[in-house]
């Protein structure tokens, strides 16, 4: 198979599902897309040819940190002839609290994903313009080098951006992220994401701190950058929040 996350955690590059969707099915292989940062709300991969879709429902489907669970996504069949018989005799079936709670966080999806990616673009915009801060990436930032292709295929941002620090070398850069995150008070330290409050995390050391530090630099995974996925506050606090870090 093919198998992508886009956008992607936490460097939110954006894969082309049109084209890798092509590009799968003239080699007679699924392409796989991990909707998570988008969530149906925002990205339909089925639409743009993608064969199946898969979430951690813990995230924005849910949106309110209250539950554990997933969705796999595909055609009548493959559901049927190849999910089904898995999820029946293997067990990963949601509890009906789960299954309840998801329901309802599915009834808010549209609204609070384009609040998230609001929020997002104003917190990513504020960024940029910050002196201590080499680059921001966002799908929605013009200078996304994907910025349109994501335009193309989502319908807005989404809630998840990460910015890297500025610094002489890997030490001063890693030093500068964790004041950022030592100085909040408003976002949650947590390598979670998916919530209405806002998040912050150094996927150096948390979500990716187990790949061998080359790898992590090869991906562009540096010891400066930081993981924010904003939530449904005033975007002027998430802001002002970083501030007190970035001031530091
Ligand atoms: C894009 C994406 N997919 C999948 C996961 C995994 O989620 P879970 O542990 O609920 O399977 C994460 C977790 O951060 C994620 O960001």
């Amino acid at each position: 198979m093919l198998f992508l996350e886009t956008p992607s955690n936490p460097l939110t590059e954006v894969g082309d599902v049109r084209a890798l969707a092509a590009i799968a099915r003239a080699r007679g292989i699924p392409l796989v897309v991990d909707n998570c940062f988008c969530t149906p709300a925002l990205q339909r991969p089925l639409e743009l040819g993608a064969d199946i879709v898969v979430h951690s429902a813990t995230k924005y489907l849910d949106g309110q940190g209250r539950v554990l669970g997933g969705a796999v996504l595909g055609s009548h069949k493959y559901v049927a002839e190849t999910l089904q018989p898995v999820v029946r005799y293997c067990g990963p079936t949601l509890s009906a609290f789960n299954a309840r709670v998801l329901a309802k966080g599915l009834e808010t999806l549209s609204v609070r994903m384009a609040r998230h990616s609001e929020n997002a673009l104003a917190v990513a915009r504020w960024l940029e313009a910050r002196p201590e801060v080499e680059r921001v990436r966002y799908p929605w930032l013009e200078s996304h080098p994907q910025h349109a292709l994501a335009r193309a295929q989502q319908r807005a941002g989404g809630a998840v951006l990460a910015f890297d620090l500025k610094g002489a070398d890997d030490a001063a850069r890693k030093a500068a992220a964790w004041r950022v995150v030592d100085g909040c008070r408003l976002l949650s330290i947590t390598a979670n994401l998916g919530d209405v409050k806002s998040t912050i995390t150094h996927p150096a050391s948390t979500t990716h701190g187990r790949m061998p530090i080359d790898a992590r630099r090869e991906a562009g995974i540096g010891e400066g950058m930081l993981r924010v996925a904003v939530g449904l506050e005033d975007p002027a606090d998430v802001c002002a929040d970083l501030a007190r870090g970035l001031a530091g």
